[in-house]
C-alpha cells in the first residue's frame, strides 16, 4: 500500500514560540514602521514568510558538523569538507566561499565587467542586478514570453529565450562578458528553468565564446522540478541533475542560505584561472582569506552538510509538495497566483486582484501590508517598488506585480499553511475595500528595504 499523504519527513528536535498580536497592535507597529515590512520587528509577525532566505531550520546532523568547526584562519579542514561538497555537486575548480550570494556577486561584477557592458540572464535577482549596474554594466532580463505571464501554465517557466540571447550575443559581440542562467527564477516567479534550456543556452554560448554562470540559489529545487516535469529525467537522483545542469556552466554564484539549507554562507565557482586568481584577491580584500571567505569554520561545515541534504528526494518531495498545496487552495478560492507555483514561494498577482489600484500606488505593496495587518503575515512585494525604478532615477512601472509568499525550509507545518489560507480567503473578501500606498521617503538603490510609506486614503482598508 502506498499512502499518498505527503508528512514532514522530519521530527521537530528545538521549538521556538510565535507570538500572536492583535489587529490593532500591528496597525501600529505598520506605522512605527512606515509601512515597510522590512521595518518592522520579527517578533511582532506570526508567520514569516518574507524570504526563504537563511531563515531555514537545520537538521542535527548540521548541528553536529558545527562542532566540529575548524576556525583556522587559513587551510581549515571545514573548507575543505565545504570545497568537496560544492565540487561534488557542481564540478567546477575554483571554489571562493562568501558571506552570502550578493557578495559572490560584487566580486564577480567588480573582476569581470566594465562600463558598457550587457549582462543577460533570464531574469536578475535585485542584488545582481544592482551589482551589474554598480559597476556601469547593463543587466538584461530576457525570460521568455510566457515567463512574463502569470496565468499561462508552462513546466518551465524560468527559461531564458533563446532567441533574445542569441541576438544579443551576435549584435553586441564585444560587451557581453558573461551569461547568467538563475535557477530556479526568483524574481520571475520561482520557476524552474529545464535542463534543455541550459544545454541550448550553454551551446550559444559557447558558439559565442562566452562563459555561462549559474545563479544557483534553489538549484536542488531546480533539479527536483526536471526530475518531475522534463522527460528524460524521472529516472536520475537530483544529485545527478544537479551535475547535469552544472556541467554546462564555466561558473556559478550561490547564496548558500537557500539551497545550503544554512542561515548564512555563499559561493563564488568557476573554472577560469585568471579569473579566478583576481577574484581572489578581490576576497581578501573584503570577505577574507580564500579558505573561509568571511565565513566561520563552523558555518563551512553547516554548508557542506547542508547543500548535500538539500537533494534528498523526501525533502524535495514535502519541500515542493507544501508550495503547492497553498497554491492550489489559492487557485481553488480565486485568488490569482503565478502559476504553477513555484518552488520556494507562492506569488500573489496584485495587478489582476486588485485592478482599482494603479501602478504608481503600488498594489502589491499595499496587498503585502494588508496580509500582514489582518493575519501577522509577513511576505514581500515583487513589484514596481522593487523594480520600478531605472538606473537614471525615474519610475517606470514594473512588468509584474507580485506578492511573494516564501517559505522558510523546515521551519512551518501544514497547519500554519492551512492558517494562510484561511487568512487569504479573508483577503480576497476585503479586497475592493483595500487602497494604494505613496513614498514619502525612499533612498536612491534598492528602496524597497528603507522607503517609508503612506496610505493614500485614510487607512490602508476602508
Ligand atoms: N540570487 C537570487 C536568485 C536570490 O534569490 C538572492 C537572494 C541572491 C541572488 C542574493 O543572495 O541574499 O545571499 O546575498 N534572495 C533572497 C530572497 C534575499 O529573499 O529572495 P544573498
Amino acid at each position: 500500500m502506498e499512502f499518498k499523504t505527503i508528512i514532514e519527513p522530519f521530527r521537530i528536535k528545538a521549538v521556538e514560540p510565535i507570538r500572536q498580536t492583535t489587529r490593532q497592535e500591528r496597525r501600529q507597529a505598520l506605522r512605527e514602521a512606515g509601512h515597510n515590512l522590512f521595518l518592522l520587528r520579527a517578533e511582532d509577525v506570526l508567520i514569516d514568510l518574507l524570504t526563504d532566505s537563511g531563515t531555514g531550520a537545520m537538521s542535527s546532523h548540521q548541528w553536529a558538523g558545527m562542532m566540529k568547526g575548524d576556525e583556522s584562519y587559513a587551510g581549515a579542514r571545514s573548507f575543505f569538507r565545504f570545497e568537496e561538497a560544492v565540487q561534488k555537486i557542481a564540478g567546477l575548480e575554483h571554489i571562493l566561499p562568501t558571506h552570502q550570494g550578493r557578495a559572490a556577486e560584487r566580486i564577480l561584477a567588480r573582476c569581470l565587467l566594465k562600463e558598457g557592458d550587457i549582462v543577460p540572464n533570464n531574469t536578475h535577482f535585485d542584488t545582481t542586478r544592482a551589482n551589474i549596474e554598480a559597476a556601469g554594466a547593463t543587466a538584461l532580463d530576457l525570460p521568455i514570453a510566457e515567463g512574463r505571464q502569470p496565468r499561462t501554465e508552462h513546466p518551465f517557466k524560468g527559461n531564458i529565450d533563446l532567441a533574445g540571447l542569441e541576438r544579443v550575443l551576435r549584435e553586441h559581440p564585444d560587451q557581453v562578458p558573461v551569461v547568467f542562467i538563475t535557477i530556479t527564477n526568483n524574481s520571475g516567479g520561482g520557476q524552474p528553468v529545464s535542463m534543455a534550456n541550459i544545454r541550448a543556452a550553454s551551446e550559444l554560448c559557447q558558439k559565442f565564446g562566452v562563459p555561462l554562470f549559474l545563479d544557483a540559489c534553489r538549484f536542488a529545487e531546480n533539479a527536483w522540478f526536471i526530475k518531475m516535469r522534463e522527460e528524460g529525467y524521472g529516472e536520475s537522483t537530483p544529485m545527478e541533475i544537479a551535475r547535469e545542469m552544472f556541467s554546462y556552466a564555466q561558473g556559478a554564484t550561490m547564496s548558500a542560505k537557500k539551497d545550503g539549507l544554512s542561515n548564512i554562507g555563499g559561493f563564488l565557482a568557476l573554472n577560469d584561472d585568471t579569473l579566478a586568481r583576481r577574484c581572489k584577491d578581490e576576497l581578501i580584500l573584503t570577505e577574507g582569506f580564500p579558505t573561509y571567505g568571511g565565513l566561520a569554520g563552523y558555518d563551512l561545515e553547516a554548508l557542506a552538510v547542508g547543500l548535500i541534504e538539500a537533494l534528498d528526494e523526501d525533502y524535495l518531495r514535502y519541500r515542493v509538495r507544501s508550495v503547492s498545496y497553498l497554491g492550489e487552495r489559492l487557485i481553488d478560492m480565486g485568488v490569482p497566483i503565478m502559476r504553477p507555483p513555484g518552488g520556494h514561494a507562492i506569488y500573489i498577482d496584485a495587478a489582476e486582484l486588485l485592478p482599482h489600484i494603479p501602478a504608481h500606488q503600488y498594489p502589491a505593496w499595499a496587498l503585502s501590508l494588508v496580509l500582514y495587518l489582518e493575519g501577522g503575515i509577513r511576505s514581500v512585494e515583487i513589484g514596481s517598488v522593487m523594480f520600478g525604478i531605472q538606473p537614471d532615477g525615474t519610475e517606470k512601472p514594473a512588468d509584474m506585480e507580485l506578492v511573494r509568499l516564501a517559505f522558510p525550509r523546515r521551519v512551518y507545518t501544514q497547519s500554519h499553511v492551512d492558517y494562510l489560507v484561511e487568512v487569504m480567503a479573508h483577503v480576497h473578501s476585503l479586497r475592493d475595500r483595500i487602497r494604494g500606498v505613496r513614498i514619502t521617503e525612499s533612498p536612491k538603490v534598492l528602496r524597497h528595504f528603507s522607503a517609508r510609506f503612506e496610505p493614500v486614503e485614510d487607512s490602508l482598508v476602508l
